[in-house]
């Protein structure tokens, strides 16, 4: 298990202050709502603080870094290559910090589209990314009120929200997002298959 310290000084070594801000804001939620769960906070914590270790890097730096990772490139990723810093980071938790727990690399790799299958590790750090108190996105104090308990129904909200987000500006949604979307929408309110 890496150090606690040691995953402060990777982080704080390759974000802005604004970023560092956010991932340890993200890290506080994500450790209260890991313990409401009952599950390992300081695990759901380190990963909270990695999330976005590569989430300072630009466009052509996160294609570069996916070329030597061997990641390569999907459609929707060459379009908004901002979305590597989700791979990336794993990449770099994995490879550069020697970060072995697979739940906190997929955590990492699902933060920003989500993904089926989502650990409940996953499932808070992409909660937590969006309804951590210093960031103001669009229905974060509906989040908020979901939360600790409801989480499924956050991660739902949320999910909604990017995937509305996305649409709204015309961009490309994320299939990881759908099939997240279409997994809780079976799960939690009984409406798949319904065409009207
Ligand atoms: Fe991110
Ligand atoms: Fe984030």
């Amino acid at each position: 298990m890496v150090a606690y310290r040691d995953i402060v000084a990777f982080v704080r070594d390759r974000v802005t202050e604004a970023v560092y801000a956010h991932c340890t804001a993200t890290a506080e939620t994500a450790a209260d709502l890991a313990n409401h769960h009952g599950i390992d906070s300081r695990r759901a914590r380190d990963a909270a603080l990695l999330h976005d270790v590569a989430r300072s890097l630009d466009d052509a730096a996160l294609i570069k870094e996916a070329e030597r990772f061997g990641i390569a490139p999907s459609l929707i990723e060459r379009q908004a290559p901002v979305l590597l810093h989700a791979r990336v980071g794993a990449k770099m938790v994995e490879q550069e910090l020697g970060v072995t727990d697979s739940e906190t690399v997929a955590a990492i790799v699902a933060h920003t589209t989500g993904a089926r299958h989502m650990h409940v590790m996953a499932r808070l750090v992409f909660v937590a990314d969006y309804a951590e108190p210093t960031r103001n996105l669009p229905g974060a104090d509906e989040v908020r009120a979901l939360l600790p308990e409801r989480l499924d129904e956050a991660l739902l909200s949320v999910v909604r929200r990017k995937i509305a987000h996305v649409m709204q500006s015309g961009g490309v949604v994320a299939p990881a997002s759908i099939e997240l979307w279409n997994e809780l929408a079976q799960t939690l309110s009984g409406t798949a298959g319904q065409t009207s």
